[in-house]
């Protein structure tokens, strides 16, 4: 065997040169990898929307400069949006003080000062049904995403920004679930909803977010809720409480209320893909195949559409604020006196799917108001979540008031980010008992009124329904039968119409109205959440009769949402609603 021998001296010397050559290399990679980083941000359009970005005031909600107009604040904040997600989110190269600066102006609700003085103060509090409490932990769950399996320690990382950590060191990657957002008054539909998921066999771990607002005492009797009398058929839920209260700023924690705390769950869920509902909405199918929809394959949301108003509309100025913003944002340029077809044309060149067309043109040319219905939305975070912090901004800008409540700023945010999006084909219905029958030999005549709003699939299955199980939501039994003629006329007593009120709802058929032809009619019953809804074969509207599988089934789900519950406010009184098996 050959070896070759040196003396030690050479030896040392070899080694020596070695390590030198070693060093060098090392310091080159390094200078390499900051010439990479360099480039990354000497890059002019970057340096230049950083030093914007940096100078932002972080005033919540947002107002438009004092020389500026309704909108410009809207139109200044997505612009900044968008520079943030290009040229803040992924870039490592920005040191921690810049980015805490660049995040105060941008998202001034977040608790920055107590996440860089007590990070583990910071983040959200799990607690999960079987006790464990939580802080500075995310919970883990199996790959498909149904089994939790342990907790896995929080790592912020203070070279990158914010929402970067939130995608990649707090959120699990691929992680599905079920987020319900919820305060006190909300706690008795909650636990109605639950029941429902445990009928329907439901896997999916669920989140209750919160602000602190809920009690130890009520979040023990949801838990119960969700666990009690577990069987095959009935399964305990995987039910966690989250309370995000330590990361949102004291100064606007509060404006984050009703509708506004939908945004914080939606965002601080730990679940890469939530599905959001809505505490009275009740799902009549299980929720996985949302997950499996070509509208959540290809768009990664899933939206509704909401009952079309046409009497409802926005008024001159903001309607021209409303396309002021949304021609700069999305640069379709129009002429002047451009016809409503050659607006449509350009809508289409922008936005490729048909509803969504419909939809924008809806807004921009007729000024209607409602599109969407969000009692129920799923939705990807790695793909949306800067469309979700826009929709935040929308929620509290100069024209948060255009819309009602939270549920449009969802696919506005999008459409104003030039993101495909479109919504579940049906149009929204109305469900119940079949009214007011009438043939004759033109076909048949139908009125259906109700309270819920539902949804139904392509094949005419109902797939959800907003507003609870029974025949009026709101306890307004006294008022109406004080005020409103046809509710005096049809009950004899204000007993009577609490009795009906309270009634559970039967579930026959639902109506899609033809709304240019017959839209929906309020008819002031149940403080005016009553609506009735037309369809004359042939003619207008279109009804689906469900068959008696069909009927037999969501009379369960009925039923289930009914039972008695230990009332939440007072342990000791029992909601005595009656069965509609025994009527
Ligand atoms: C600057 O960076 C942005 C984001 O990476 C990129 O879109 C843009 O093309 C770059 N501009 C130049 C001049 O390199
Ligand atoms: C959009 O609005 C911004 C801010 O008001 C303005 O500077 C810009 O010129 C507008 N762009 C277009 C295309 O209208
Ligand atoms: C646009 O319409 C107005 C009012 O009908 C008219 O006065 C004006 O001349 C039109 N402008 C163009 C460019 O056609
Ligand atoms: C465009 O449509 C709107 C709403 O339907 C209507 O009020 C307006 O007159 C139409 N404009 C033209 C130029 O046809």
């Amino acid at each position: 065997m050959a070896s070759i021998h040196f003396p030690r001296r050479r030896k040392n010397i070899l080694g020596g040169i070695f390590v030198v050559v070693c060093l060098y290399w090392v310091l080159q990679q390094q200078a390499l990898f900051k010439d990479q980083l360099k480039t990354k941000i000497v890059n002019n359009s970057c340096l230049q929307a950083l030093a914007r970005l940096e100078k932002r005031p972080g005033r919540w909600p947002t107002v438009p400069e004092p020389s500026g107009r309704i909108g410009d604040d809207v139109i200044e904040k997505l612009l900044d949006l968008r520079d943030y997600e290009k040229c803040v989110m992924s870039n490592a190269a920005l040191d921690s003080e810049r980015l805490k600066l660049i995040h105060k102006g941008l998202f001034p609700y977040l608790n920055l000062d107590l996440l860089y003085e007590d990070e583990k103060k910071f983040w959200p509090v799990h607690s999960r049904w079987d006790g464990q409490v939580v802080q500075g932990f995310t919970p883990r769950f199996s790959d498909d995403g149904y089994k939790f399996i342990g907790f896995s320690k929080i790592k912020y990382d203070q070279g990158l920004s914010f929402w970067e950590n939130w995608l990649r060191n707090i959120m699990q990657p691929g992680s599905r679930g079920i987020v319900i957002s919820a305060g006190t008054r909300q706690l008795e539909d909650c636990a109605r909803l639950v029941k429902v998921l445990r009928h329907l066999g439901n896997k999916l771990p669920i989140e209750i977010v919160h602000r602190g607002d809920l009690s130890l005492e009520e979040q023990r009797r949801i838990f119960q809720i969700s666990t009690e009398e577990a069987s095959s058929d009935f399964p305990a839920q995987d039910l966690w409480f989250l309370d995000v209260s330590s990361m949102l700023n004291p100064v606007y924690a509060d404006s984050f209320k009703s509708f506004s705390n939908k945004w914080l769950a939606v965002v601080f869920s730990t679940f890469q893909n939530p599905i959001l509902l809505d505490a009275d909405t009740i799902p009549f199918t299980s929720l996985d195949i949302y997950y499996k929809s070509h509208q959540f394959q290809t768009t990664g949301a899933v939206f509704f559409k909401d009952r079309r108003v046409n009497s409802d509309i926005l008024d001159n100025d903001q309607l021209s604020t409303l396309k002021r913003i949304f021609f700069n944002l999305t640069g379709i340029t129009l002429v002047e006196n451009e016809s409503n077809e050659s607006v449509r044309d350009k809508l289409k060149a922008s936005f490729k799917d048909d509803i969504a067309v419909e939809i924008v043109y809806n807004m921009i040319v007729k000024g209607e108001k409602h599109h969407m219905e969000s009692g129920l939305v799923l939705i990807d975070k790695r793909q949306h979540l800067v469309n979700i912090l826009a929709s935040i901004a929308l929620q509290f800008s100069s024209i948060s008031d255009y819309f009602h409540g939270d549920k449009e700023w969802f696919w506005i945010a999008q459409a104003l980010q030039g993101q495909p999006f479109t919504f579940h084909p049906k149009g929204a219905s109305n469900v119940g008992k079949l009214g007011s029958v009438i043939s004759d030999e033109k076909g048949e005549f139908y009125q259906l009124c109700s309270v819920q709003l539902s949804h139904t699939d392509i094949d005419g299955s109902l797939l959800w329904v907003n507003g609870g199980l029974r025949t009026c939501k709101k306890d307004s039994w006294a008022s109406d039968y004080r005020n409103n003629k046809r509710i005096s006329s049809m009950f004899d007593s204000e007993e009577a119409v609490r009795k009906y009120y309270q009634s559970p709802i039967q579930l026959e058929a639902a109506i899609i109205p033809d709304t240019d032809i017959k839209p929906w009619i309020m008819t002031g019953e149940c403080a005016m959440f009553t609506y009735c809804t037309l369809y004359k074969e042939g003619e207008f509207g279109e009804v689906i009769k469900f068959n008696q599988a069909q009927k037999n089934a969501y009379r369960e789900i009925v039923r289930v949402w009914n039972s008695a519950i230990h009332s939440i406010e007072d342990p000791s009184s029992v909601l005595e609603i009656s069965d509609p098996r025994a009527q």
